[in-house]
């Protein structure tokens, strides 16, 4: 059986299929964000994954389609004050339009004030199927 096939039988043929969960990590108190959602790109909700800098807010994430026609998931959250970042397609950047913050496709910072990277998420596409989920 597929994994659609799977998903379908369990009653999530809509758009996403989730788990959010946080854990400790290492002892050392940071939050780890565990993620695993999948989203159907033939969902109209998700039309905007469809375009080359396409980006939707799910599940305190954001999911783009980036220049290189792959999928990428950051988190949203801006790690200075916690707005919500954007994806600058004429850039390629992540841009925080409160205090404008810069991140590059990887979450790496490139222009503060934010000094902590955006968490990065794997992505997996499976026929018209967009995995998401903490690597
Ligand atoms: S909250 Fe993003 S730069 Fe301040």
């Amino acid at each position: 059986m597929e994994r659609k096939e799977f998903l379908k039988k369990l009653g999530y043929s809509a758009a996403a299929f989730f788990i959010v969960d946080f854990l400790s990590g290492c002892g050392k108190g940071d939050q780890v964000p565990i993620v695993d959602f999948y989203l159907d790109l033939t969902d109209p909700a998700n039309t905007n994954l469809l375009n080359l800098g396409g980006f939707i807010y799910v599940n305190n994430t954001i999911v783009f389609k980036g220049l290189d026609n792959n999928y990428y998931a950051l988190s949203k959250v801006c790690t200075h004050q916690g707005c919500d970042v954007e994806y600058n397609v004429s850039q390629n950047v992540m841009t925080c339009i409160c205090h404008g913050s810069r991140f590059d496709i990887t979450g790496t910072v490139l222009l503060g004030p934010a000094a902590s990277p955006l968490f990065e998420y794997a992505t997996e596409l499976i026929g018209t199927q967009l995995h998401v989920f903490t690597p």
